[in-house]
């Protein structure tokens, strides 16, 4: 109990630790026994781990899964779970989130069996600096899987939102646990748009689904599959052979890149040219003065 006690006390970067359940998965009803049919129809269903799983060509991501009817958010739980030493690849997946955690602390509508709402953990051999880039490579790994599922063209707005026309159809969130400085795990959270005919006003001018866009409904299981194959693919080549590769293919889909932006980050708003990443996956921003500025974390907008 003592060393679960320490384990817990490490460090959780941007959001705060809850501490105070034993066991993560306990408060929430599992799914754990769908019937699989044969004759599945996807288009009305729900998810479903066996189906999920026999369709899965990785070795790690998506081997170990948590699926829930409703949750607060995935992320919670994942974090949970990394702390008490989920394997690597282990995830979490929910058809629905009441609290959906967006980045820079705002909420991401999560709504019953319209999207692919689900966190999974990595134990990455890497430094702080480097974390970022499991972002961008997540932001990848979704644009490839998004384009051969549903076949609709997307773009990666620095640094991991994932446009189509104009709309913003997938978002990342990244979050770390620490343990003395060090990566002890990585939390990656990844909300798609799959199949909403509708978004709540707030949201509708911003947002977008793969179904508003492809015209026809998108099979969720085969959406995660891929992306789980894509991630798992990009994730080994980033591991032996660093972000070089991964970068060429993030500049490959990034729009604003090249272009006049506006920058808004924690610290304040910077006006300049978006010129590109650097090697740890930071933006480089050429402000008006000619000096370069690195942006870490902050919502973009291209300029007129
Ligand atoms: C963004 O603001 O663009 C990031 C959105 C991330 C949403 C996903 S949905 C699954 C996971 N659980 C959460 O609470 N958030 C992430």
């Amino acid at each position: 109990m003592e060393q679960r006690n320490e384990e817990r006390n490490k460090t959780i970067i941007e959001i705060p630790t809850e501490n105070t359940r034993q066991n993560p998965i306990s408060n929430f009803e599992l799914i754990t026994d769908q019937t699989v049919f044969s004759n599945h129809e996807f288009v009305n269903d729900l998810l479903d781990v066996k189906q999920i799983q026999q369709g899965l060509e990785t070795k790690d991501l998506g081997q170990n899964i948590f699926l829930y009817d409703s949750l607060p958010s995935t992320q919670v739980i994942a974090k949970e779970l990394a702390v008490d030493f989920a394997k690597e690849g282990t995830m979490v997946i929910s058809e629905e989130q009441t609290s959906g955690k967006g980045r820079m602390s705002r909420s991401w509508h999560s709504p019953k069996g319209a999207g692919l709402w689900f966190s999974f953990l990595l134990r990455p051999d890497v430094s702080l600096n480097q974390a970022p880039q499991l972002t961008l490579l997540c932001a990848v790994a979704c644009a490839q899987a998004i384009e051969e599922v549903s076949k609709v063209v997307v773009h990666i707005k620095w640094p991991n939102d994932i446009y189509v026309n104009g709309k913003k159809v997938c978002g990342i969130l990244t979050e770390l646990v620490t343990d003395r400085n060090q990566i002890q795990s990585v939390i990656i959270g990844v909300g798609i748009n799959v199949n909403q005919t509708a978004f709540p006003e707030e949201l509708a001018e911003k947002a977008t689904s793969l179904r508003l866009e492809a015209g026809k409904k998108v099979d969720r299981t085969k959406l995660l599959q891929t992306f789980c194959r894509q991630f798992e693919k990009l994730y080994e080549t980033y591991l032996s052979a660093g972000f070089t590769p991964i970068k060429l293919l993030w500049e490959g889909s990034a729009i604003s890149i090249g272009t006049d932006i506006t920058a808004r980050t924690p610290q304040g708003t910077f006006y300049g040219r978006a010129l590109g990443i650097d090697e740890d996956g930071i933006l480089e921003l050429q402000l008006q003065d000619g000096s370069i500025k690195q942006i870490y974390s902050a919502d973009i907008e291209v300029n007129d």
